[in-house]
């Protein structure tokens, strides 16, 4: 009931969201990934349906129901992820990026199981970059013209405020979204620290479900502004 009466901030918005780690293959039956677990991306999906949105959840790998309501693409690899990306930008108005991209991939994937020959030598793994997906959504026409409504998120491990300052002007987003410390992968709750060009506010130590719900909020508000 309290959904159906709120005031619908997203109604209209097409959202575009990554969540999840990706899974870079070294072979058939091995890879390299990390540890997010996708759920603070999944409530900003469920955050945004509620809020109005049409929803796209562009997922790596990770066990989670999809929230009632969203579309999502299943994904593995990085550039998996950017191909889906880059085509459901065309039709978005926000793309809010939470996937922990890895930013390498091995070289080169072996066809076959690597095996042990028996000589104790260990196989040596050379890595490429993957291409960055906020980046290059960034630096789209849609979002350069104002169509397109980016936002990034950035884990760090030390210095928050700069590094996410940094990180929004070289990723060139108008909002950046800090995760305030100690690691919050896999966790419930989570205390987001939002930078703009207008400075800086923090969201208090909260469950993912409410601060999705409070970030919803701040963009929609954005979005409001951006527009009038
Ligand atoms: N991101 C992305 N594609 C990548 C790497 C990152 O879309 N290949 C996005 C993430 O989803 C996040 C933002 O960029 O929204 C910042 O990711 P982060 O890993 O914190 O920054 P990087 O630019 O990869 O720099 P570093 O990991 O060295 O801090
Ligand atoms: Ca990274």
């Amino acid at each position: 009931l309290e959904a159906f009466f709120s005031p619908k901030m997203l109604a209209g918005q097409r959202v575009l969201i990554t969540a999840g780690p990706t899974f870079e293959a070294i072979d058939p039956v091995r890879g390299i990934t990390n540890l997010s677990s996708g759920k603070m991306g999944f409530a900003i999906a469920r955050a945004a349906r509620q809020a109005g949105a049409e929803v796209t959840l562009v997922a790596g790998p990770v066990h989670l129901a999809t929230p009632r309501g969203v579309r999502r693409i299943p994904v593995v690899s990085a550039r998996n992820m950017a191909q889906a990306v880059m085509e459901q930008a065309q039709q978005a108005t926000v793309f809010i990026a939470t996937a922990a991209v890895a930013d390498w991939r091995p070289a080169s994937s072996a066809e076959h199981k690597i095996k042990k020959d028996g000589s104790g030598e260990v196989p040596a793994l050379a890595f490429v970059e993957n291409p960055d997906i906020l980046a290059g959504v960034a630096a789209s026409e849609r979002a350069r013209s104002g169509q397109l409504y980016c936002v990034g998120f950035a884990a760090e491990s030390e210095n928050l405020l700069a590094h996410a300052s940094a990180k929004r002007a070289r990723k060139g987003v108008p909002l950046l979204v800090g995760n305030i410390g100690p690691a919050t992968f896999g966790q419930d709750d989570n205390a987001l620290l939002l930078v703009d060009a207008q400075g800086h506010r923090e969201l208090p130590r909260a469950s993912k479900t409410e601060l999705a719900r409070q970030l919803v909020a701040e963009i929609a508000q954005r979005l409001g502004t951006a527009r009038q």
